[in-house]
């Protein structure tokens, strides 16, 4: 199931960015996203009552940004990624977004190709955007 992230989830959401990336983006911020930014617009993908994954957006009127995307390295490789991108993307359209960008590592090229899929293009490249890697930052036109 996929639904709003909601205050409740800013344990299991943080403790998932920990287990991909090592780091999360910090309870604290995720809090203030959830009840105090008026632009995020924040989806879990729920199995089983356990979230497995999650992206985050910020939309501002006609763009939106890519916060985080994420699955749980146990259910990767299995079409989710693809199915919560599809879903959001759905989301933004009917918000009548027409710009999506996002930030990716040089090397993340699993994401990238995801990306690739769902028709974002290199926008331009952000050298060590990444402490020592650069950062690929990527565009997606919607036809409104
Ligand atoms: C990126 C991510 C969200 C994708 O989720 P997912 O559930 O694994 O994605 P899917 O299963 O829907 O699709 C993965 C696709 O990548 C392909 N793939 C797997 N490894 C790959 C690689 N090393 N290079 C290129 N493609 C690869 C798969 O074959 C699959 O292709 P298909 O759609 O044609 O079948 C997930 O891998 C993830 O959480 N990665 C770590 C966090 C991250 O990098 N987030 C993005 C930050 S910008």
């Amino acid at each position: 199931m996929i639904r709003r992230a909601e205050v409740k989830d800013i344990f299991y959401i943080a403790k998932l960015e920990k287990k991909v990336f090592k780091n999360s983006l910090g309870e604290s911020f995720l809090l203030q996203e959830l009840t105090d930014n008026p632009y995020s617009f924040y989806f879990v993908l729920e199995q089983n009552k356990s979230i497995i994954g999650y992206i985050g957006f910020r939309v501002y009127d006609e763009q939106a940004e890519m916060m985080n995307f994420l699955i749980d390295p146990d259910f990767q490789n299995e079409g989710l990624g693809t199915k919560l991108l599809t879903f959001c993307l759905a989301e933004l359209e009917n918000k009548k977004v027409n710009l999506i960008t996002l930030e990716v590592r040089k090397s993340n090229k699993k994401a990238q190709y995801v990306y690739e899929k769902f028709g974002f293009k290199l926008s331009h490249v952000r050298k060590k955007y990444y402490e020592n890697e650069d950062g690929y930052v990527l565009v997606k036109e919607v036809k409104v």
